[in-house]
């Protein structure tokens, strides 16, 4: 795919290759990690606006990104405009400059409090949030959906809603909220939304491989993409599609996670935290069950860096 530098207002960014907000995964290690391999821009795991508003010390840790702000953005999610500008204006998101909306949660708990893909079915809502958010100063992006049930296509709509509002970049991820995750993503949805719109469209979903970033990129004419499980899956492979030649192996790469995730964690949390990577790492690996079954018994991070010292 071509890579480009990319404008989101008056925010430059060194190119259009994206990883995703992921919740429970994209956490500061990650996001420097795909920074570090190539990402243009890289994204917090959903915040919640509220949360940060009542000083919630777990929101906070969310935003800790230790000098990469100007290539991280921070996804909010939230149904009420005035929080959600009040926390796009706070002291804790001071340091960035971009800020995304999240509608395109499927979560029930998110989904039930009128938040996430709750706000695909309520466009004044989601208008009204993302000009009050606009008001903060930031450069404002949204991450939609293509709608909630099979047959819905909102992306237009929604595209021309959010710029109109005054945002500077949409994400669509190609699939509705009874998709969630699986199923081959809507090109055409996405690519509707791209020609209705002049400000960048970004693609996202199923994209796993350097030839699907292809497809993606073909289909939809998309200015970019967004990598969510293809990059923990292949942490290389923002790499490869950004024509950068990262400092790690695989082996090298787990271990600065682990390192990373320590510096940060208290260490029986990082050693918990990193269970939920090793089907992702050690897919397809010769004694992978055994390697797995051990680093989940153990809450000791030394204990896990042996391991892996032993098995790659
Ligand atoms: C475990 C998990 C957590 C996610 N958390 C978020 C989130 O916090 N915010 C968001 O906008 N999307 C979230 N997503 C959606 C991804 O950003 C992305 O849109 C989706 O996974 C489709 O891309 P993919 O097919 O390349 O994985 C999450 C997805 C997964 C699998």
């Amino acid at each position: 795919m071509q890579i480009s530098a990319l404008l989101i207002g008056n925010t430059q960014v060194k190119n259009n290759v994206f990883l995703a907000p992921m919740a429970g995964y994209t956490d500061y290690s990650i996001r420097k990690l795909q920074l570090e391999n190539g990402a243009g821009l890289v994204f917090t795991e959903l915040v919640s606006a509220k949360g940060l508003m009542y000083g919630g010390s777990g929101s906070k840790e969310l935003l800790y990104s230790a000098g990469d702000e100007n290539e991280t953005a921070v996804q909010l999610f939230g149904s009420d405009p005035y929080y959600m500008r009040a926390a796009a204006e706070s002291e804790d998101l001071a340091p960035f400059k971009i800020v995304d909306i999240n509608m395109g949660c499927p979560v029930p708990k998110v989904y039930k409090n009128g938040e996430g893909s709750a706000l695909l079915k309520d466009i004044l809502k989601a208008e009204k949030i993302v000009s009050e958010c606009v008001k903060s100063g930031k450069n404002i992006t949204v991450k939609i959906r293509t709608g909630l049930v099979k047959g819905d296509d909102v992306a237009v709509e929604y595209a021309k809603m959010a710029e109109n509002a005054g945002a500077k970049l949409i994400t669509v991820h190609g699939r509705v909220r009874e998709d969630y995750y699986s199923g081959e993503p809507d090109f055409n949805a996405i690519a509707r939304a791209k020609t209705a719109v002049k400000i960048p469209v970004i693609a996202n979903g199923g994209i796993f491989t350097e030839k699907d970033a292809e497809e993606m990129i073909d289909k939809t004419g998309a200015d970019g993409v967004m990598l969510a499980r293809g990059a923990i899956a292949n942490p290389f492979l923002v790499s490869k599609l950004c024509g950068v030649k990262s400092d790690y192996n695989l082996k090298a790469y787990i271990l600065k996670h682990l390192t990373l995730m320590s510096d940060r964690y208290a260490p029986r949390r990082a050693a918990v935290e990193f269970r939920k990577f090793t089907p992702y790492y050690f897919k397809g690996m010769v004694g992978v069950k055994e390697l797995k079954n051990a680093i989940n018994k153990t809450e000791s991070v030394a204990e896990i860096i042996q391991l892996i010292n032993q098995n790659l």
